[in-house]
């Protein structure tokens, strides 16, 4: 194998779990092929991904060359960038900040969170946007009370935001004749949905752009990173889940392709009985704290398990807007220490 058909073959391999290519990643450095031995440098890769890069091309090229070297290029600036080279193109260039609500897993609590910050930053008098960018599930509409609507253009061709609290809202569910319409997309046709609710709708200018996630850390998560310069990822979780593999993934993706993180929010925290007012830590406690500290990430807040969050959210009466002033508060909190963390471009 010479020099030029290493490069294609390492480009090619996929990055161990994920459905991506080292070399969509922008993971290869440089690579080289001399006299039976080769030598590979890898960008700017977190300590653990680095180890599983260098353990995927071992096995892939451990036997082809008589000695394989596998080194690490020397940390750069910690930026916006995807991988270390491109810079990521910008599909939404009418706001002026992205931030991308993720987990690693299902049913923690995403969308509930990327609604009620969404409105929370709203209530401080920014303009803001709110993408659904979980097509396979989009639950915004029926969170924001939109499921009824469908979408409209206007005289421009583009497509007009359902609006509800503030918030301009899209979501592929807008586009289905009825909201529990199955899709049954290839993720690319997902990925060129999304695209187009980047570029062809009408959000006008916003301060926000906030993106509910799919759970994991598939391919809408890396083509949302590649496609727009996201200034903050919020990573939701919930106590039992903190330790799991699920959720360093997600975190060490972000690292990964240069992400800026936040923070963490804890949902499901901690329940407090409404009768009684005891508080039970249903799922242990302190996990949020231990995660944070094992990854130098922000705890920005933690979230009860709260009946009236569920029953309210479940109707479209987003907690931030008609729930007590406590509830509020949970949000209101976490968009006050985001901005702590994060420098926003406002
Ligand atoms: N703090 C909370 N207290 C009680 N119920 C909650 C809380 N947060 C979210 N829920 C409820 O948990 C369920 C899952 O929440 P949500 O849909 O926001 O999760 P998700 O992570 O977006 O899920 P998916 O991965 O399916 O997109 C919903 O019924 C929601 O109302
Ligand atoms: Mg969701």
């Amino acid at each position: 194998m010479n020099t030029k058909e290493f490069n294609h073959a390492l480009e090619t391999l996929k990055y161990p779990n994920l459905d991506r290519t080292l070399g969509e990643l922008k993971l290869i450095s440089s690579a080289k092929v001399s006299s039976g031995s080769a030598s590979v440098e890898l960008s700017t890769l977190s300590d653990e991904s680095y180890l599983t890069v260098k353990t995927a091309i071992m096995d892939a090229f451990g036997s082809t060359f008589t000695r394989l070297d596998i080194t690490k290029k020397a940390h750069v600036q910690k930026d916006t960038n995807y991988g270390n080279t491109a810079t990521p193109n910008n599909r939404a260039p009418y706001a002026k900040n992205v931030i991308a609500v993720t987990s690693g897993k299902g049913g923690v609590g995403k969308s509930t969170v990327s609604v009620n910050l969404a409105i929370a930053l709203a209530q401080m008098g920014y303009a803001v946007g709110l993408l659904d960018a979980d097509v396979y599930g989009p639950n915004i509409p029926r969170l924001t009370n939109t499921d009824l609507e469908k979408i409209t253009w206007n005289d421009d061709n583009k497509i007009v935001p359902s609006e509800n609290y503030g918030l301009k809202i899209m979501s592929v569910a807008l586009t289905t004749p009825t909201s529990d319409t199955p899709l049954v997309w290839r993720s690319s046709v997902a990925v060129s949905a999304l695209i187009q609710f980047l570029e062809d709708v009408a959000w006008g200018e916003l301060d926000f752009m906030v993106i509910d996630m799919p759970p994991g850390t598939g391919d809408i998560q890396l083509t949302m990173a590649q496609e727009l310069p996201i200034t903050a990822g919020v990573l939701v979780t919930t106590p039992q889940l903190v330790a799991s593999d699920d959720v360093s993934r997600a975190i060490r993706m972000f690292q990964d392709i240069h992400v800026p993180m936040a923070g963490l929010v804890e949902n499901m925290s901690y329940f407090v009985a409404p009768d009684t007012g005891n508080r039970y830590d249903i799922f242990g406690s302190g996990g949020g704290q231990r995660l944070s500290e094992r990854y130098n990430i922000p705890l920005l807040g933690q979230i009860p398990l709260d009946m009236e969050i569920r029953e309210g959210s479940d109707n479209g009466e987003p907690p931030v807007v008609l729930g007590s002033e406590l509830q509020k508060s949970y949000y209101q909190d976490i968009v006050k220490k985001m901005m702590e963390v994060i420098e926003f471009n406002i």
